[in-house]
């Protein structure tokens, strides 16, 4: 008997303090102490949930329906209590259910992603990478590429000159009178390059961009090989089902010169806005070596011939990603630079 209401005053002890010490708890760190010290396995009502089995059948039914009242009262009251705290562990500032933050990783401009995906297709075909100076003189930038003082080509771009001799290049071409002064021939190489103009800025222009110049000059080089070579690079980029075709054209430092156009990849030569309803895109500009450049670098024209070709990374990138403002490369707007 005694034992009895012994254990039910405790049972109804426990009840008081548990439930008391819930209502005051301050956080959920102390409402997990409370838990632990009334419903943990040591806990003096585990241990007498444990015990009732030693005792006689109608202590056992009494004691047992107390102990387990208790213990469920406890349990709702920790329940409710640990809602109104939120996620237990997001008072101590950290939620480690929440899913991870992607630290921020960058990569490569588009312009880069670009310039690297021309470079390899040369490199596949035995081409050496070189870069030349952005900074030149006179002699390199024009008159070694067969365009003299006065020469009307000069119009065709307009330069920064940083005095009288010295000019911020206007194109790569320069890197090819550098290289094939230095080394004799057979040379195969492409030069990237940033390059400079004085332009009024549109969504076509810029005053500086980039550039690709390709050399090719070994003995017996013919135009076959500059449009052999110079197709091949454009269907690696653009599509190897794609068209190409070779227009006359000028420049001093080559003859003939040539222009390149693949068919238009957006509407199959059908004409649209890309292509300006010509059903062509213009690629690059090439020709073989002028005779009289190679002279000037020392090359001996009777025994090799070569050919060139350079073209703009913008323009290239600005196609092959549907880009209509050539603007938007220079921003550094990172909903435009991650998207490629
Ligand atoms: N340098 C020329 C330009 O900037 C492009 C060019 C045309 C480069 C023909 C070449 C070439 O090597 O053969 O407009």
């Amino acid at each position: 008997m005694t034992l009895k209401n012994d254990v039910l005053e405790e049972i109804a002890r426990i009840r008081d303090t548990g439930l008391r010490e819930i209502e005051e708890a301050t956080d959920a760190a102390v409402l997990e102490t409370v838990r632990i010290r009334h419903l943990a396995r040591k806990a003096p009502l585990s241990q007498i949930l444990r015990g009732l089995g030693d005792l006689d059948p109608t202590e056992r039914a009494r004691i047992g329906q107390a102990a387990n009242t208790t213990r469920r009262a406890l349990e709702d009251a920790l329940t409710e209590r640990e809602a109104g705290f939120g996620p237990r562990v997001a008072t101590a500032g950290v939620d480690p259910t929440r899913p991870g933050l992607r630290p921020a990783r960058g990569h490569a401009h588009v312009l880069t992603q670009t310039e690297d995906r021309i470079l390899s297709i040369f490199r596949g075909m035995g081409f050496a990478v070189a870069r030349s100076r952005d900074i030149e003189d006179d002699y390199h930038n024009f008159e070694a590429l067969n365009i003299p003082k006065g020469h009307s080509a000069r119009d065709m771009q307009d330069t920064f000159f940083m005095s009288e001799n010295i000019v911020l290049r206007t194109h790569t071409s320069p890197g090819q009178i550098r290289v094939m002064k230095s080394t004799p021939p057979p040379v195969r190489m492409v030069f990237p390059g940033r390059v400079y103009r004085r332009e009024t800025e549109d969504a076509s222009h810029l005053s500086e961009f980039h550039q690709v110049e390709v050399l090719y000059v070994d003995h017996g080089v013919t135009m076959k090989d500059l449009k052999g070579t110079l197709a091949y690079f454009a269907r690696s980029l653009f599509g190897s089902d794609l068209d190409v075709r070779f227009r006359p054209s000028y420049f001093p430092f080559v003859e003939p010169g040539a222009e390149m156009d693949i068919e238009c990849f957006q509407c199959r030569k059908r004409g649209c806005r890309i292509c300006k309803q010509s059903g062509w895109i213009e690629i690059l500009g090439s020709g073989m070596v002028h005779t009289w450049v190679l002279r000037e670098v020392g090359y001996d024209p009777e025994a090799v011939s070569g050919y060139a070709a350079g073209m703009g990374v913008e323009r290239i990138a600005m196609l092959r990603h549907g880009i209509t403002d050539i603007r938007l490369f220079y921003e550094n707007d990172l909903r435009f630079l991650t998207q490629f």
